[in-house]
């Protein structure tokens, strides 16, 4: 028993939770998921899974994204981003509901598997059966060697290591690093997106382990402090738009595994269809609102819930008066191009949602009725 204990710390690593800990591994976890992919100096991108199926990709008539939980939500935000650099039609789909439906596939048809575990039973099903019906799979997994990885056509192996929390993190910034690699190199091949606007990603995708180590050591005190206010609310909504909307998603999953408030996350201007009728003083209101192309629609979004004397959390964009003067917690990261954005956004929920979990005792790196990977129904 002692033995065990002492084990588990080292493992830890000095830090109280894996979770925690994992959170900290993030820039490793995205360096190594573009290490040998993207050339720093010639912002050149090689993706040999990519090539495998180059002349499917390049003439596919849709791609579907498969996934569950997090990868889920990762898929959400590549399909906003392939759709932009790539022009392809891209679906993004619950495994669990791909799977019992009738789907139209065809041969011109590219799935793309997205799971940390690569052992997902849902989305290894509905690979199984698009598989049958003459689709092309490509596997964006984690664990080297698992099933996901074994069906998959070809594909790119996240590089974030072993993750031990229930609640991913890690894998899932590991996941986008990937997709949106993913999504420039096809864009070349595609010539969808000009050469500038791809080198102008490359470059910053190149700065986001250090940008996300920034983030790291400039917020988590802060964040504490807003764990500790808001840790007794009942609810919590969580609001994004465009790239953002994705992470808003995640946010508000996080809340949910790792502290049991019940949070929902909504796109920002489709609160007013119903989620607006829960804003009162009690409810906090976290906006990712990060500047990008609808900064303004969200800036507006931000007004109506204050209007109605919700407390309103920021992720914002470090030298943003308005939003932050709107706010009553901000959280500041650095300024980047709309698309990285996202990538930086989660950070702050991720360590926002630890610390509510800490405050109230949970056990963060095993939250009651979840499972690290759902193998069966
Ligand atoms: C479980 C885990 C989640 C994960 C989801 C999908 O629900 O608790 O963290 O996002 O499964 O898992 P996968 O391994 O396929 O990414």
């Amino acid at each position: 028993q002692k033995l065990d204990m002492e084990l588990a710390a080292i493992e830890k690593g000095g830090y109280e939770h894996f979770m925690i800990k994992e959170i900290h591994e993030q820039p490793q976890a995205i360096f190594d998921s573009l290490r040998g992919r993207l050339d720093p100096e010639s912002l050149n991108i090689t993706l040999s899974g990519l090539d495998k199926i180059k002349d499917k990709l390049i003439n596919a008539r849709r791609v579907i994204i498969v996934a569950c939980g997090t990868s889920w939500h990762a898929g959400l935000l590549a399909e906003y981003w392939i759709e932009e650099l790539c022009r392809l039609n891209v679906e993004v789909e619950y495994a669990s509901e791909f799977r019992y439906r009738n789907p139209i596939i065809t041969s011109d048809d590219v799935i793309i598997a997205i799971s940390q575990s690569g052992e997902t039973a849902d989305t290894l099903v509905a690979l199984e059966n698009a598989k049958a019906q003459g689709a092309t799979i490509f596997g964006i997994v984690n664990v080297v060697g698992s099933s996901i990885a074994r069906i998959s056509d070809a594909g790119i192996y996240t590089h974030a290591g072993p993750e031990i929390g229930v609640a991913s993190t890690k894998a899932f910034s590991a996941q986008l690093t990937v997709l949106l690699l993913f999504a420039i190199k096809l864009a070349e091949f595609k010539n969808s997106t000009s050469e500038e606007i791809r080198k102008q990603l490359t470059k910053e995708l190149s700065t986001v382990p250090e940008k996300v180590k920034y983030i790291l050591d400039s917020t988590i005190e802060n964040i504490k402090v807003i764990a500790k206010k808001y840790q007794g609310a009942t609810d919590f909504l969580f609001l994004g738009r465009g790239y953002n909307f994705p992470i808003a998603l995640e946010g508000a999953l996080k809340l949910k595994e790792i502290s049991y408030i019940h949070a929902e996350g909504y796109p920002a201007a489709e609160m007013k269809h119903g989620p607006i009728a829960l804003v009162d003083e009690t409810l906090p209101v976290v906006f990712v609102a990060t500047k990008d192309r609808v900064h303004e629609k969200i800036v507006s979004n931000m007004q109506e819930i204050k209007a109605r004397s919700g407390k309103l959390i920021s992720v914002v964009t470090e030298d943003d008066q308005l939003a932050i003067s709107l706010s009553d917690e901000h959280i500041k990261i650095p300024a980047s191009h709309e698309m990285i954005a996202p990538i930086l956004a989660v950070i702050p929920l991720q360590i926002l949602s630890y610390y509510v979990g800490i405050e109230r005792q949970i056990d963060v790196d095993r939250p009651r009725n979840l499972a690290k990977s759902v193998t069966v129904e």
